[in-house]
């Protein structure tokens, strides 16, 4: 039973005013299911007061990046040791801005992975194609080649300690979602790419899609054997809309 994982991506939004009422709001209202985890990632300069916030709840606290080097002179990077530090759990790593915009490759977002693991966090593993990918029948292709460079670096048993998240790049932001079936059919393929190295890995890992899931479409994506919650961006940044997610979680759980 692998259980759900509900994931805010905050992005490059909030406020301290802001985030105070939206964690306060998740916390008062999340569903006390077992098997569902919730998890925000806010901004960097808000982890620390946001980790104090949730001090106590249920819910995790995670980071939108991370550096791949452990510390020294990186001016301006932010070391797995840190983010351990201030009270994060979770890492995400590879997010398709991050690739498409700060151009990160899937070396570097394997090496970040793997400094995510060093530490004792989980990393996140953002992987997803874009509309030109999809269109070209290059889907599988290009998830087998970010996928792979982080088995080539770090190998399958590294996701006994890792998530991964399916977020088409054309489903992020646009309200586009991805079919319930088109999401299943790239999950089965992922856990389909660990089982070839690891049965027990590939039945253990959870993975979550990414992008455009609302209240409304939550459980249909959910409800498919191999989706394993969702990592939010839009719709996590207001404390009801989230929580309207974590419910359909709470109910198929
Ligand atoms: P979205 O973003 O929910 O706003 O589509 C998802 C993400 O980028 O993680």
């Amino acid at each position: 039973m692998r259980g759900y994982l509900v994931a805010g991506n905050w992005k490059m939004n909030g406020s301290t005013a802001a985030n105070d009422a939206l964690v306060a709001g998740i916390i008062a209202n999340a569903p006390p299911s077992e098997s569902v985890e919730l998890l925000v990632c806010p901004p960097f300069p808000y982890l620390s007061a946001v980790a104090e916030k949730l001090a106590g709840s249920r819910v995790a606290l995670g980071s939108q990046n991370v550096s791949q080097f452990q510390s020294g002179a990186y001016t301006g990077e932010t070391a797995a040791s840190m983010l351990r530090d201030v009270g994060c759990k979770y890492v995400i790593v590879g997010h398709s801005e991050r690739r498409a915009m700060m151009g990160e490759t899937s070396e570097i977002v394997a090496a970040k992975f793997q400094a995510v693991l060093d530490t004792g966090l989980v990393p996140i593993l953002c992987v997803g194609e874009t509309l030109a990918d999809r269109e070209a029948g290059e889907t599988e292709a290009v998830i087998d080649e970010q996928l792979g460079a982080v088995l080539n670096l770090s190998g399958v048993d590294s996701f006994v300690n890792a998530v991964i998240a399916y977020e088409p790049v054309w489903a992020i932001g646009t309200g586009m979602t991805a079919s319930p079936e088109q999401a299943q059919d790239v999950h089965r393929h992922i856990r389909a790419a660990l089982e070839a190295r690891s049965e027990s890995v590939a039945e253990g890992v959870k993975i979550l899609y990414g992008g455009s899931v609302k209240g409304d479409n939550a459980a249909g994506l959910f409800s498919k054997p191999d989706i394993d919650g969702g990592l939010i961006g839009g719709a996590s940044l207001k404390s009801a809309d989230f929580l309207a997610i974590a419910e359909a979680a709470a109910t198929l759980g």
